[in-house]
């Protein structure tokens, strides 16, 4: 299937554990990808992967709204944006009560000002191609207040900014051709979820009905699926994929 033929996708957090699945599948799915990460090594490592022709690495602190604006204006001067991924972000576990200002102004940057920062500099040229598909990866957190993962009270505050972000930028321009969607994922079957211990693990399946980890192939899947033409009437949705932990 190359349902995204001729199409180019920038994602964020594109050389982390979920970021690498999502790149892979985009490509075997026929679009360009735009690798945007903090860490120069892996992006530059997964576009060698991937293939110069197909993937562009680009390394930027995305929490510098106009370090962003630099290197994104570079990476647009000849072509556009069709399909935006923000996935940067990552969770701090501190109990509130001992949760110190730097700590909480960091998570809402990571997590919030990323999407905000990436997502004004992409929107503009799809409002003017009157086409675009934007997907952020916001949390389960941000929709069940963090019972899977307890003690992370600014992780998923930014989440549930990304999903107020996500609903209100899907009404403003719903009608100039962009859809707006997030995905709200459960524990992922990433390589990190392997340092759990066994009691670790059977707490957090205890959590989620169907009792499976998500798999990132999956979340990949969902993301190529939004992107397709089938979705073009989908937007300001929030979709858990949790194994039903926030029925
Ligand atoms: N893995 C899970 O179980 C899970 C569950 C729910 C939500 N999520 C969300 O999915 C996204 C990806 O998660 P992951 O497991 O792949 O995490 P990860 O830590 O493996 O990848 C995150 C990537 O974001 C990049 N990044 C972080 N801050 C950045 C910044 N300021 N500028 C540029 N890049 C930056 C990191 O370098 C890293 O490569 C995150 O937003 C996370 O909150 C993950």
């Amino acid at each position: 299937m190359t349902r995204l033929q001729g199409k180019r996708a920038l994602v964020t957090g594109a050389a982390g554990a979920l970021g690498q699945v999502i790149c892979r599948r985009l490509v075997a799915e026929g679009a360009d990808v735009v690798i945007v990460d903090l860490a120069r090594d892996r992006a530059e490592a997964l576009a060698a992967e991937l293939g110069h022709s197909r993937a562009e690495p680009v390394a930027v602190d995305l929490t510098d709204f106009d370090a962003v604006g630099e290197a994104l204006t570079a990476v647009q001067r000849e072509r556009g944006v069709d399909i935006l991924v923000n996935g940067a972000g990552g969770g701090a576990v501190v109990p509130f009560a001992e949760l110190d200002a730097e700590t909480w102004r960091t998570q809402l940057s990571r997590n919030l000002d990323t999407v905000f920062n990436v997502t004004r500099w992409v929107l503009p040229g799809m409002l003017d191609r009157r086409d675009g598909r934007i997907i952020n990866i916001a949390s389960i957190a941000a929709v069940s207040g963090g019972r899977l993962v307890r003690n992370a009270t600014a992780y998923a505050t930014a989440k549930a900014g990304v999903v107020g972000l996500t609903k209100a930028l899907a009404i403003e321009v719903a009608d100039r051709g962009v859809t707006v969607n997030a995905l709200a994922p459960g524990a992922q079957a990433t390589p990190g979820r392997d340092l759990d211990s066994a009691e670790r693990r059977a707490a957090l399946l205890d959590q989620i009905p169907t009792r499976l980890l998500g798999e990132p192939e999956h979340l990949a899947e969902t993301i190529v699926f939004l992107a397709s033409p089938a979705a073009v009437n989908i937007t300001g949705v929030i979709l858990p994929l949790d194994g039903g932990h926030s029925i």
